[in-house]
């Protein structure tokens, strides 16, 4: 089939890319001229492991492109893909101006049949709402799918060759074949359902698994206090396939260009009919105050912050990305310089991209973690890059002028810690240390 994807994001680059793999010719649309040039000459707009490599062998083969001209890529196209972004107006609604946009010149465009499908993550009714802009437009008979997207990013192209489901909405069966094909390959598991109840299985599962991490980080919280180690209890609760085991590692909290939205955006939807979503707004508050831990155990260690020198290693909302949308680290290192502390930054690729949302002048930006360590008082974690796991704990020790380190991943076991001399707090593992650790009396109150 051929197919054009309006949107070089996360999700258009990579569902473009992979659906090229099953045989499909695709266009890769973009408005900005500039990614599609160079787009063009193989590189990605993206960090995405793989995708390099994929986007080079597929141009060579002649099965994909990338144009910045719409209205053409449409004409030679049976269906055309939605992928622009959907991002949070100030009340945390979804801003559709790029939707609409493109639904309008999709439709102009239009010069006989078209499946049109939706990949970005739309509010429930934007499909109907797309469909009408398109009717109002033009006579072109054409046909509306939702087609929702769960990958994720670092592992975005296994995501999408290999997903758990793959989930379609349409209200005409007789498109059930077609995207069958499409996705042929990928997967056998095609749930096939109504567009509104598509536009929802994405938020409710964002929203899900968003309440499965605020949920194990309180039990974390609760477990620094009565002497539980969370990781021993998700492990153990997660053998209970009713629980399932991910999305059960406790830590500073979610971020990302997709959970902080989406959670805030079905707040919305429910609040927009009148119905208050009092679990899923508990779970962005508990987010929101799980990454401020950080700081409170530094307090718990060096006790007033001016004046301290705090290494960060990590600034991306997780590891394998340089997305720094929504991280906690923002926040971690606007309250320290807020604090008066002097802060040494590292990360193995978020650097630049942190340092274009946030600059001071009490920030130093360091190449390796060993510099940010090096002459500091803490050490905090925030991301858990793989690279962490291997620093030599005791020459790092060394290094510093006092030895506090904060894991906020977990990421080092007992032995690793165990003689290095390092003061160490992680999060819902007393046992492993620190001073917010186990309390007898505090648990024999309970
Ligand atoms: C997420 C969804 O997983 C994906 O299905 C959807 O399409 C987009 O949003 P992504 O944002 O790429 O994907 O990252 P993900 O790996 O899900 O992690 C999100 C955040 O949750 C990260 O900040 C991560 O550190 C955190 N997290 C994840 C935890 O704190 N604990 C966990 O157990 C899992």
């Amino acid at each position: 089939m051929k197919l054009t994807v309006i949107g070089t994001g996360y999700v258009g680059l990579v569902s473009g890319v992979c659906f090229t793999l099953n045989g499909n010719h695709v266009i890769c649309v973009d408005k900005d001229e500039e990614k599609i040039k160079k787009l063009s000459q193989m590189e990605s707009p993206i960090y995405e492991p793989g995708i390099e490599a994929l986007i080079e062998m597929n141009l060579r083969e002649g099965r994909l492109s990338f144009s910045s001209d719409l209205h053409e890529s449409v004409r030679r196209s049976d269906i055309v893909i939605l992928a622009v972004g959907t991002p949070s107006l100030p009340g945390g609604e979804a801003d559709l101006r790029y939707i609409e946009g493109a639904a309008t010149e999709i439709a102009q465009a239009m010069e006989g049949y078209k499946i049109i499908m939706t990949k970005s993550t739309v509010p429930v009714g934007t499909n109907e709402k797309i469909r009408k802009i398109i009717a109002s437009h033009t006579n072109h008979p054409f046909d509306i799918v939702s087609a929702p997207e769960f990958l994720r990013e670092g592992s975005a192209i296994q995501d999408t060759l290999h997903p758990d489901r793959i989930v379609i909405g349409l209200d005409n069966p007789e498109l059930e074949p077609a995207m069958r094909q499409l996705h042929q390959g990928f997967t056998e598991n095609v749930f096939v359902t109504d567009i509104r109840s598509a536009e929802m299985i994405k938020y409710a599962s964002n929203a899900f698994l968003a309440t499965k991490i605020s949920f194990i980080n309180e039990i974390a919280n609760i477990c620094e206090k009565v002497g539980a180690d969370v990781t021993k209890v998700a492990e153990g609760m997660g053998m209970d396939r009713r629980i399932g085991s991910t999305f059960l590692q406790a830590g500073i909290g979610y971020g990302g260009s997709c959970f902080p939205k989406d959670t805030n955006a079905l707040i919305q939807i429910a609040g927009n009919v009148d119905y208050e979503f009092k679990l899923l707004k508990s779970v962005v508050e508990v987010n929101k105050d799980q990454r401020f831990m950080i700081i409170s155990k530094l307090h718990e260690s060096l006790g007033n912050l001016r004046g301290a020198v705090i290494g960060i290693w990590g600034l991306a909302f997780k590891p394998n990305t340089d997305d720094v949308r929504e991280a906690p680290a923002r926040e971690i290192v606007e309250s320290l310089v807020a604090e008066g502390a002097t802060v040494k930054l590292y990360d193995p690729i978020a650097v630049e991209n942190f340092r274009q949302q946030y600059d001071h002048p009490q920030l130093r930006w360091c190449g390796l973690p060993e510099e940010a360590a090096e002459g500091s008082d803490a050490v905090c974690l925030l991301t858990d890059w793989s690279v962490f796991k291997d620093i030599d704990l005791h020459k790092l020790a060394e290094s510093m002028r006092r030895q506090v380190l904060i894991d906020g991943r977990n990421v080092y076991s007992k032995e690793q810690i165990e003689g290095t001399g390092f003061e160490y707090h992680s999060v819902g593992r007393p046992q492993m240390g620190g001073l917010s650790g186990y309390s007898p009396s505090v648990a024999g109150a309970i």
